[in-house]
């Protein structure tokens, strides 16, 4: 059987990547630039800046992925590009490269769901079995997705407000982190004390969606009353506790998801994915079940065009091609 050549490309938010995967599970390159810097004074990212760089890095960025892989056009089968969900002037650069591209090249076009990408970034590493349930937690998504077969997905549960990864940076804001604030209040976490008491959102009986925006006022209060009361809080403490109170809630929701549905795989996706406080609590708890738990390594868990490529190739397989009409969808579904 002959081998089949992926091209990713992503730019749904604030990396430009351009990848290309062999047979949806080999990296052949796999580039990134990131634009947090510039977004960084802002205390987030600014969409009409985001396309900039797009625009200026997307040409240089695919050169890259050409000479790590050091492959010409003829070794490519299919260009992969994120359609959506994201920023849309920031996914109408990726969308428009890859029809032009298409296009110009003859090559099929083939239009991935990013959260999709996220799911399949773990397929880079070990092989999937089914049912296979995936907890997606990033800076815009907290979701989990059952799936029975490649590109099926049933969405059992998401945020009713805010994603893991917005709350993480909200309150890093508070505590006048720098952006993305995750890793520093991941940091701090470990150097501080669960001593504040923060809410846990459970929701109703048996539901799978998750809630932070309680959990990050409660935050603000707490380090707002304090301020008035002239208490010293721990910068360290805020963070452990708060993270606590999000791993508690995504770890036990997963576990039970994960034991209703009989799941034979658990797999973890998404920025937050690379949380050390997650990682050890669904570690510990999947450890008892038999269940096996994938986590993608730390590279992978955050924005990349590999990941984009990986999902297209099942796409590719099933013959599911776009047409040169293809749209950036901001609020596209799974
Ligand atoms: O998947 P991603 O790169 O972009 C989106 O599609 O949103 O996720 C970025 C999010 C940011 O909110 C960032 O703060 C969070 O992932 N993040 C973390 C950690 N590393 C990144 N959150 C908690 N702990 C981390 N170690
Ligand atoms: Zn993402």
């Amino acid at each position: 059987k002959k081998d089949v050549n992926i091209l990713g490309i992503e730019t749904s938010c604030d990396e430009t990547a351009v990848a290309i995967v062999k047979n949806g599970r080999e990296i052949i390159s796999n580039v990134v630039a990131s634009q947090i810097e510039s977004h960084k004074r802002f205390g987030g990212v600014v969409p009409e800046i985001a396309s900039r760089h797009h625009v200026e890095q997307i040409t240089l960025v695919l050169e890259e992925a050409f000479n790590q892989a050091e492959m010409d056009w003829e070794d490519i089968d299919a260009i992969a590009v994120t359609e959506g969900p994201g920023l849309v002037g920031a996914l109408l650069v990726g969308v428009n490269t890859a029809k032009a591209l298409a296009f110009a090249k003859h090559k099929p076009l083939i239009g991935v769901h990013h959260i999709a990408g996220h799911i399949y970034a773990n397929r880079l590493e070990s092989e999937f079995t089914f049912p296979l349930l995936a907890l997606i937690v990033s800076g815009g998504h907290t979701e989990l997705v059952l799936m029975r077969a490649h590109g099926e997905y049933q969405v059992i549960g998401e945020t009713r407000d805010d994603a893991a990864g917005e709350a993480y940076d909200k309150v890093a804001r508070m505590l006048e982190l720098p952006y993305p604030g995750g890793p520093h209040i991941d940091r701090l976490a470990s150097e501080g004390e669960e001593s504040i008491d923060f809410p846990r959102a459970w929701l109703e009986a048996g539901s799978y969606d998750f809630s932070f925006s309680g959990l990050k006022s409660a935050v603000i209060n707490k380090i707002h009353n304090g301020k008035q009361r002239g208490e010293i809080i721990k910068k360290e403490d805020v963070a452990a506790s708060f993270q606590a109170s999000v791993v508690e809630v995504l770890t036990e929701k997963t576990l039970r998801a994960a034991e209703e549905y009989q799941v034979e795989q658990v797999i973890v996706a998404g920025g937050v994915a690379a949380n050390q406080g997650l990682r050890k609590s669904l570690d510990q708890k999947f450890s008892g079940t038999g269940i096996p738990l994938k986590i993608p390594s730390l590279k992978l868990c955050t924005d990349n065009a590999a990941m984009i490529a990986a999902a297209g190739a099942i796409s590719y397989e099933r013959g599911n091609t776009a047409k040169l009409d293809l749209n950036a969808n901001a609020s596209l579904l799974l």
